[in-house]
């Protein structure tokens, strides 16, 4: 069973993940290391796990301060959402005062959306979820194999600032749109079911399931009505 590690790193506790195939599994993805490098390299070590890639849902520098760091250290290559590859590749052009100062990190891949990949004995999925920003990528991850033969294990959802436990990803920044992350949303809600457990950029776990029957900000979802903005909508990072 794939093994999900949390650690909430910087000002904004950002959530920082290293997944595994399973809990005795010596390599490890990264996903989105967004500070304190030291605190995920010695968290993968006290686990006995190398990191083999860094994967990126977005590019908010809350999610990627650590990359350059980590990607140094290990030679792990990272994967980063095309659109958004000129914010990684001048990251403190997009750093708000006060914040940082973070390196730079030219991506060893890019991606869209729509791909498979295979790395760390994980078989991953990347799907494309805008919204609360251009390029967010959503990583479903599964370990091959490690489905139990009778109740197939949905996968792992690293995705990111689109859903929050009771929240959605704010849409205020530049290049969000709450129609195109509810679209996405709707998207992960069709395509995994409802046991799902999703991994969230900030905050605690939750299910896709749990997010549908009482996330105040998807009611539209629920009532499958013509997408709208909420009135009021918290401003989740
Ligand atoms: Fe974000």
């Amino acid at each position: 069973m794939t093994d999900v590690r949390s650690f909430s790193v910087g000002p904004i506790q950002e959530n920082a993940y290293l997944v595994r195939a399973a809990g005795d599994s010596t390599s490890a993805l990264l996903i989105d290391p967004g500070d304190e490098p030291q605190k995920l390299l010695d968290a993968a070590s006290a686990l006995g796990a190398s990191i083999e890639a860094i994967l990126l849902t977005h590019c908010h520098f809350d999610h990627i301060g650590a990359v350059a760091p980590i990607a140094e250290a290990t030679g792990a290559p990272v994967y980063c959402p095309e659109i958004e590859k000129p914010v990684l590749t001048d990251v403190m052009r997009w750093v708000p005062p006060g914040f940082g100062p973070f390196e730079s990190w030219d991506p060893e891949h890019t991606l869209k959306g729509g791909e498979r990949l295979q790395l760390a004995g994980l078989d991953i999925e990347v799907l494309f979820t805008p919204g609360h920003s251009p390029g967010h990528l959503t990583y479903a991850i599964s370990a091959p194999g490690g489905a139990d033969a009778t109740a197939e294990q949905p996968p792992a959802l690293l995705s990111g600032d689109v859903l929050f436990k009771g929240s959605v990803g704010r849409v205020d920044l530049p290049g969000g749109d709450w129609a195109t992350l509810e679209r996405s949303i709707a998207t992960l809600m069709e395509r995994f079911p409802g046991q799902s457990v999703v991994f969230p950029g900030h905050m605690g776990i939750t299910t896709l399931g749990a997010e549908l029957q009482a996330n105040p900000f998807l009611t539209e979802l629920r009532q499958g009505a013509a997408l709208a903005v909420p009135a009021e909508r918290k401003t989740a990072p």
